[in-house]
């Protein structure tokens, strides 16, 4: 019997989710034995419900979905931190496993979400949070955990090393810029988060929590974003040898983790700088492994729904071989967090 599946919000993720499900169920049944079926899709918008073609599954009201007993998995993409959380809890507490690409709810309330999905013997799968299409989040759980993390370091924001590239590639002005970047929907409705650091400070804290076994929240990050940086700086830097890039980097220190998001200026012959539009790339160092770099598209419909649809279609699998869910940190002896500077 098929896994059913749930969806809330149909902006460019949601939408990127129902097109892989239309054009790649039947694959996923014949060559993966996954069966998924898309039952309910949920929205504000029900144009865009229409404009994917799921105007006959259409509800306005998300508990349309979680009070569906027949929906093992709900898909929450509707952003922010205070629906999108009772809705995930809501899921969770009525036997749903939940895939989330929710960066400010997992950053902000992690551990609330994760201890209820414990609580409730349920998955909450989040990759699509951090890196757009770069699977990263699975990596750290599963492939590093052998490791001491030392530090996690990078560029994880596409809006704004888009941004960033045309500035100083092209000469173009900070808002013509910004606004590509939106056209091209990279940037967050409301794009402060991306061009003020918070976006990326919300994932380097979900990636710090995991790579270090902590609880660090976005409140813990030291903050600055790109809103002072213009092309003429971009310029100067790189008469020096320097690109200029908002990095986002998380150190394991004998203080504790530090955890912080600002420009930077990298030397031009260093990998990272090399990294330009839309590209997100994340260094992973650990005792055991060395330097590692994850590197691909950080941001867009097409590599988010990846990440989300990866996501769905692991737990489907799980649920259909029987397999029980880890969730959660059972560690009782986190680092402590080094305070955020002005
Ligand atoms: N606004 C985000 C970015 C989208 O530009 O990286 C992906 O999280």
């Amino acid at each position: 019997m098929a896994i059913k599946v749930g969806l809330v919000g149909t902006g460019t993720v949601g939408g990127g989710c129902i097109d892989i499900l239309h054009n790649h169920a039947c694959d996923f049944r014949r060559h993966l034995g996954i069966d998924v079926e898309l039952v309910r899709v949920c929205s504000r918008e029900p144009e865009q419900a229409a404009a994917h073609g799921v105007s006959d599954i259409f509800t306005e009201d998300w508990h349309d979905i979680v009070n569906d007993p027949d929906i093992d998995i709900v898909i929450e993409l509707i952003g922010g931190t205070t629906v999108a959380r009772e809705l995930v809890l809501a899921a969770l507490a009525a036997g749903k496993n939940v895939v989330t690409a929710n960066k400010a709810l997992m950053a902000t309330y992690g551990k609330e979400v994760m201890d209820a999905a414990e609580a409730a013997g349920k998955e909450l799968a989040f990759e699509a949070s951090v890196g757009g299409g770069i699977p990263i989040i699975d990596p750290l759980k599963h492939s590093l955990i052998a490791n001491e993390i030392t530090s996690v370091m990078g560029i994880v924001n596409g809006t704004t090393n888009y941004m960033l590239t045309e500035m100083a590639e092209r000469g173009t002005d900070y808002a013509e810029a910004l606004a590509d970047a939106q056209a091209r929907g990279f940037a967050e409705a409301d794009p402060t988060a991306d061009v003020g650091g918070y976006d990326a400070a919300a994932k380097i804290a979900i990636l710090a929590s995991i790579a270090f076994n902590s609880r660090v929240t976005i409140e813990d990050v030291f903050t600055e974003g790109i809103t002072h940086v213009s092309s003429i700086d971009l310029e100067a830097a790189r008469d020096m040898g320097y690109s200029v890039k908002l990095l986002a980097i998380a150190h394991r220190t004998d203080e504790g983790i530090d955890v912080r998001v600002h420009p930077t200026m990298i030397p031009t012959s260093h990998q990272l700088a090399t990294v330009n539009g839309v590209m997100n790339a994340i260094y992973v160092v650990g005792d055991a492994v060395g330097e590692t770099m994850f590197f691909g598209p950080g941001a867009g419909a097409g590599p988010a729904a990846s990440a989300v649809m990866g996501d769905v279609l692991e737990v489907a699998r799980h649920l259909q071989q029987g397999v029980l869910p880890i969730v959660g940190c059972t560690c009782t002896d986190s680092l402590p967090i080094v305070p955020v500077d002005d």
